[in-house]
């Protein structure tokens, strides 16, 4: 178990990979529309607040857990406390289960790059989509496979596994530091663009139209915080594995507040871009933006085809900007997912990592072909990435919250392990962030999603379609996760957190 660990190259480095790994597919294609939804240019105060009094604090947490522990989850909360390891394995878990769905998406986003140039889908880009291109079935059983999501899917799954094979230094921080300028740099092209379109006005005012009396409206507030939950990629266990990698003597505050800050930025860009694009469709038809707003699979995947079919000029490359983009999102966080779960099995066994790698990348992938690119694979992956957020990221968030803040009651040493090597210092502030905003924002959260799914199916599917497939994948992954907690560690770990002097805090479990 103490192998040494792999550490970043630069401070750099590390805050491209955490910025990859935070800007994603919900940057994109989540986060204009859910602006959009709740009050408009008057959503940014909640989404502000809730940035500064949950997403930063989280942030800081996770790096925080991740360098003091030096551990991927299962590790780094074993040492916390003896017990608390099986939250870690629950996250490995979760991780697992978002892996093997995520990468599908890039998959087609991949294709879509390709259907760009010729604009492959006609004119009816929902037809193609579903019909052509997916092959979309009824929900249960698996009744065929798709070869044209199957190849790109499989070439996606062996370029992560690469990456991740060549380790931490060489692979992940090497590719984020080639790939993130890069995005940056063609989403600015493509949001220039946007904004010349006719139409890009009426679609920045549907957009930042401040509606305030939405910021009266409660679910505005959840709609807030769970944006900037799943757009900074906390509660996922991703940033304490990313830590973990630190050097002993790292900026962790400084580092959160550039990592989050440069997650919304991006974010607002997209906003902006899908908008102004948004703005031109609805100009073009005729109707109001209302009415082609929208947001995930059906964005950008039917509205933005439509969108690029009605391009007069440069609507190949309009396209290739748009989906390349969207590839390049998603693989600099899946890499990060993934990178969660080979970490966990190699603290776990000792294996070194290029079999970590090839056993555990490999059978995520193998999970990820053998489900998704399937006719039947949409349905799965629409019911498990709502349940696997709502029941697995969010629950498992606000139960480390509670377990760190209230049961062990570990803020205070962390936050002066934290103030030991950062410029900035962190106040009693953040333990009230923590301890108080942080478990009663997730709660109601949760409790705000519990009541929707009584009130009706998710998505109008059967009962016994999201029990198998929604909450027995959520309920699966806790029970997967308290399983592997329970094989007993082999050997004596005899870590010791490096400061502990310093702190002076009772720190053993
Ligand atoms: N912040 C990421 C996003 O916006 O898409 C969340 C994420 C999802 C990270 C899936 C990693 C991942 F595999």
């Amino acid at each position: 178990m103490h192998r040494e660990r792999e550490q970043w190259g630069t401070r750099a480095g590390f805050l491209m990979a955490a910025v990859g790994s935070a800007v994603g597919l919900g940057n994109i294609w989540r986060f204009p529309y859910v602006a959009y939804d709740n009050g408009g240019g008057a959503f940014l105060l909640p989404y502000l607040v809730a940035l500064l009094t949950a997403g930063i604090p989280l942030l800081v947490l996770e790096y925080t857990i991740g360098h003091r522990y030096h551990g991927s989850p299962p590790l780094a909360f074993r040492r916390l406390h003896r017990r608390a390891g099986v939250l870690g394995w629950w996250q490995v878990a979760i991780c697992v289960v978002i892996a093997a769905y995520y990468a599908v998406i890039i998959a087609w986003a991949a294709r879509y790059a390709g259907f760009s140039v010729g604009q492959d889908w006609g004119d009816d880009p929902e037809a193609f989509l579903l019909g052509d291109f997916l092959q979309v079935g009824d929900a249960g059983w698996i009744t065929s496979y798709v070869s044209g999501v199957l190849w790109p899917l499989v070439a996606v799954w062996v370029f992560v596994l690469a990456v991740l094979a060549l380790g931490v230094r060489r692979g992940i921080e090497r590719a984020n530091r080639f790939f993130i300028p890069l995005l940056v740099a063609l989403f600015l092209v493509l949001v220039v663009r946007a904004l010349f379109l006719d139409g890009a006005a009426q679609g920045l005012e549907a957009l930042f139209a401040p509606d305030w009396g939405a910021i009266t409206d409660g679910t505005v507030w959840v709609a807030a915080y769970g944006q900037i939950f799943f757009s900074l990629s906390v509660g996922f266990g991703i940033m304490i594995t990313y830590a973990s990698h630190l050097h002993r003597r790292s900026d962790l505050t400084g580092s959160a507040l550039v990592a989050g800050f440069a997650n919304s930025s991006f974010e607002i860009l997209a906003g902006i871009g899908v908008f102004a694009t948004l703005g031109f469709m609805a100009t073009a038809s005729g109707v109001a933006v209302a009415d082609v707003a929208q947001s995930g699979v059906g964005l950008a995947f039917i509205a933005f085809p439509e969108i690029i079919s009605t391009l007069t000029s440069g609507a190949g490359l309009f396209g290739v900007l748009f989906f390349v983009s969207l590839v390049i999102a998603g693989v600099t966080s899946l890499i990060s997912i993934v990178q969660v779960v080979v970490s966990a099995v190699q603290d776990r066994t000792g294996m070194a990592r290029l079999p970590a790698v090839l056993t555990v990348g490999g059978g995520i992938a193998l999970i990820s072909i053998v489900l998704f690119p399937t006719a039947q694979g949409l349905h799965y992956l629409d019911v498990a990435d709502h349940f696997i957020n709502q029941y697995g990221i969010v629950l498992a968030a606000f139960v480390v919250v509670l377990v760190v803040a209230w049961a062990l009651r570990r803020l205070p040493a962390l936050r002066a392990h934290a103030n030991l090597t950062s410029t900035v210092r962190l106040g009693a502030w953040w333990q009230v962030a923590l301890g108080l905003v942080t478990p009663v924002m997730l709660g109601w959260m949760l409790w705000d999603s519990l009541r929707q799914e009584f009130e009706e199916n998710y998505g109008g599917y059967s009962d016994g379609f999201l029990l198998a497939v929604g909450w027995g994948v959520a309920i699966g992954a806790l029970v997967v996760g308290v399983l592997l907690s329970l094989f007993p560690w082999r050997d004596r770990d005899t870590f010791v957190p490096a400061e502990l002097e310093t702190v002076g805090g009772r720190e053993r479990a």
